[in-house]
């Protein structure tokens, strides 16, 4: 089927990304998001296309896997297997985390206090069904415009990266990934930061993923003194 002729209408390029491209467009007259994993010139031809089935594919399990366990993803409406393009629910009114911490002025502290409660208690239910995200950045997070945000108004995005594991191992990994892509984007959140760790530990496998973050924060060390 061809989707562009049947169900949706132009898609208008709004993000040009290293690996996608993110179109907006109406499918079936609901507001969509097209994440298209375009072809890398450089890549061998086979590894490419096995690359962007690959991440296609994680990208959509995962997020469904969160849906199912009531994590907020968009909810995914097609999937184009000819150029890897995923159709997915556009999360309307909202802003990445990213530029929601940026842009906090009065109450900066309870509002960050708040929200990282928020991204410690989803990172603990999305490790509990054994999900890595892969990739935590607070540009992966979308938050929903509202006077006062809940727990129902941050949706993980981008899992191209993602995979399911039970390891220990794996999850401090993607802890670590979060706490570099925080402190680095967010000068003087260390506070904050260790309100999302606090809430993390209400998941039961939470004290050997921490036990793991200290070590790859450790090994993460060495690596830059020697290096
Ligand atoms: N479902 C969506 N609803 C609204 N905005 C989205 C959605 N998916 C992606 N975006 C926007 O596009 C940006 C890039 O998407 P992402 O999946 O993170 O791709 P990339 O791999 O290029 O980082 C996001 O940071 C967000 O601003
Ligand atoms: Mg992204």
């Amino acid at each position: 089927m061809d989707v562009e002729s049947e169900g949706s209408s132009a898609l208008r390029l709004i993000k040009q990304g290293a690996e996608a491209r993110i179109y907006a467009a109406d499918f079936l007259g609901r507001p969509t998001i097209v994440k298209e994993r375009f072809k890398k010139k450089f890549r061998h031809n086979v590894l490419d296309d096995k690359l962007r089935h690959k991440r296609t594919m994680q990208e959509v399990r995962s997020m469904h896997r969160c849906r199912k366990a009531g994590i907020a993803t968009p909810t995914v409406f097609f999937i184009d297997s000819n150029d890897y393009k995923i159709y997915m629910e556009e999360v309307q009114n909202s802003i990445t985390v990213r530029d929601y911490i940026n842009s906090l002025k009065e109450d900066k502290e309870s509002n960050l206090r708040k929200l990282a409660k928020i991204i410690g208690t989803i990172l603990a239910s999305m490790h509990n069904i054994q999900v890595i995200h892969g990739d935590l950045t607070t540009s992966n997070m979308l938050l929903k415009k509202t006077n006062d945000i809940e727990i129902a108004d941050l949706v993980l995005i981008d899992f191209g990266l993602s995979s399911i594991s039970s390891l220990a191992e794996d999850k401090g990994v993607d802890l670590y990934v979060l706490e570099r892509a925080f402190l680095s984007t967010h000068p003087n959140t260390e506070d904050a930061f260790k309100v999302i760790l606090d809430t993390y530990k209400t998941f039961k496998g939470s004290s050997e993923a921490l036990k793991k973050l200290d070590e790859v924060r450790l090994r993460g060390r060495k690596r830059t003194m020697v290096g």
